[in-house]
């Protein structure tokens, strides 16, 4: 293989949507056995990029060029047959059949009896099995997708693309949920991957990340290309700076010492299958952490005390003084929590519906006047909300998905806002957020707080919860291990989380 061999020219790309033009003639080049970081801020382009190589749009302008020749990709079969495998920010996968199905798509093997073609399931699960284990990843071959947790169902994504050897992989976000030995795995894979000379695309926020995996990176601002450079030659500082256009002021969040009035507090409550034995109390004005493993029991905590646990309760759970029993999410609200999942596809958001009304689905209540809904209050909230958690959407009219990833992300944290909570769980709450809004939602944060309201965030980023946190809480295996008491240090956080217990 000859040095900087280019695999890959896409030339003055242009892509307009209604109202915006989402690419900006946007040139990009990826060379063979090259890792190449794609950065920007929510909604910067780089969905929409990765949309355009794998044929999902057929409507845009300029030239794609791949090993030397023009190729005009303009549907997803072009872009499979060239060798383009996408893992899309979006899942994609069919959560009723197996993970063996799902990899093994298109390309079942068949046998015949008389003279018909039947599937060879027994061929089926032992290519995927062998596979998997070409791989090294641990996963259960006859398992539904729908049984899996999320970071293993980016697996099977993964999986799914690699199997059709690719000469070019593209992953749009693929460690927003991964453990770190499963990103250890993943980053392993991509290392063998390039050094057989396939190029790879990498979308990711968590910058770390980005340099540690990275030789070259681009970076689109507005649907503009602003830099295209070695990673060698940038910085994390550098970098945040080309994306967002300006300095962000790292300041620390400063959080107001809590009442020390209880308001939510929790005895011994068990569901006898992901978590057991769970004893706390959140004050209010407080924000509490949830730190631990992916697996450790703290989405699952978190769906129980909101009332939308599967398992049956045991145990006894107190807000403002009295016995609280979550039996429905509706319930729960009633009580004054609310909470953001984890799983925001699944449970935040009507996707085909706009902005605004996604907005005020968990208020209507409120806004119902007589037999109709009080319109301009409605939209009184809606204009507020979308500025509160600065949504980049053209008007609150478009529907969601419209938006980009991260936009619709921060569509859930204003929705459930818009309840005005007693008692707020954010779980992951800035997954797939960029740099400049992070720190805009940590200041929102300080502020509700502030406000007096109470909140306990779940995250696996180490920094997040020492930026935000009073107090945190450690679990391992289902139960809580460690308590850190006061502000802690990223360090203190991430040894709680590895340490043996
Ligand atoms: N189907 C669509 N219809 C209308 N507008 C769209 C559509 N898809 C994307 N856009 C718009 O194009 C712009 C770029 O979006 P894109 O999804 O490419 O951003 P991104 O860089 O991937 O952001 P994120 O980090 O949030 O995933 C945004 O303004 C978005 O609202
Ligand atoms: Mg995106």
């Amino acid at each position: 293989m000859t040095a900087h061999e280019c695999l890959l020219k896409m030339e003055n790309i242009v892509k307009d949507f209604p109202g915006i033009r989402a690419l900006d003639q946007v040139n990009f080049t990826l060379e063979k056995g090259q890792i190449h970081g794609l950065l920007g801020s929510n909604g910067a382009g780089k969905s929409t990029l990765i949309k355009v190589l794998a044929g999902l749009y057929s409507d845009y302008s300029g030239r794609i060029m791949f090993q030397g020749q023009e190729a005009n990709i303009r549907t997803p079969k072009q872009a499979t047959d060239l060798g383009i495998a996408v893992i899309h920010q979006e899942f994609s996968l069919l959560p009723d059949l197996t993970v063996a199905e799902n990899i093994m798509l298109g390309r079942e093997p068949l046998k015949k009896r008389v003279g018909l073609a039947f599937t060879d399931w027994d061929k089926l699960f032992g290519d995927a099995e062998s596979f998997l284990e070409e791989l090294g990843f641990d996963l259960p071959a006859k398992a539904r997708i729908a049984d899996l947790g999320v970071a293993q169902q980016q697996l099977v994504q993964i999986a799914k693309a690699l199997i059709c050897d690719a000469k070019i992989l593209v992953m749009d976000e693929p460690t927003a949920r991964l453990s770190s030995s499963e990103r250890a795995d993943l980053f392993a894979i991509m290392h063998r991957l390039r050094d057989s000379g396939v190029g790879i695309i990498y979308i990711s926020h968590f910058l770390e990340e980005v340099f540690m995996i990275a030789d070259h990176i681009t970076i689109l601002r507005d649907g503009k290309v602003i830099e295209s450079k070695p990673a060698s030659e940038l910085d994390h500082p550098a970098v945040v700076r080309l994306m967002i256009g300006r300095e962000v002021a790292e300041t620390p969040v400063e959080i107001p010492v809590h009442s020390g009035v209880p308001i939510l507090e929790v005895w011994n409550l068990t569901d006898h299958e992901r978590f057991q034995d769970i004893s706390f109390t959140l004050y209010k004005g407080e924000i509490l952490g949830l730190a631990g493993l992916v697996g450790a029991g703290r989405t699952e905590l978190a769906r129980a005390l909101f009332g939308a646990s599967q398992y049956p309760l045991e145990g006894q759970i107190v807000i403002g003084g009295k016995e609280f029993v979550p039996s429905s999410p509706q319930e729960a609200i009633s009580r004054g929590l609310a909470l953001l999942p984890e799983d925001r596809k699944q449970q935040g958001l009507v996707l085909d519906h706009s902005v605004a009304s996604n907005l005020t689905l968990t208020t209507l209540r409120h806004l119902i006047h007589g037999p109709l809904i009080d319109a301009s209050r409605r939209r009184e909230l809606v204009e507020k909300m979308i500025k509160l958690v600065e949504v980049k959407c053209t008007s609150s009219q478009v529907s969601v998905n419209t938006l980009s990833g991260g936009n619709q992300q921060k569509v859930v944290l204003g929705k459930w806002l818009a309840v005005q909570p007693e008692i707020l769980i954010l779980d992951q709450p800035t997954a797939g957020i960029d740099v400049g809004t992070k720190a805009e939602i940590y200041k929102l944060m300080e502020q509700l707080v502030k406000d007096g309201m109470s909140l306990i965030v779940i995250s696996d980023e180490p920094e997040e919860l020492a930026r935000v946190c009073q107090r945190i809480l450690i679990m391992r295996k289902g139960r809580i291990v460690k308590e850190l008491v006061g502000r802690s240090t990223s360090e203190e956080v991430l040894a709680g989380v590895t340490a043996e217990y």
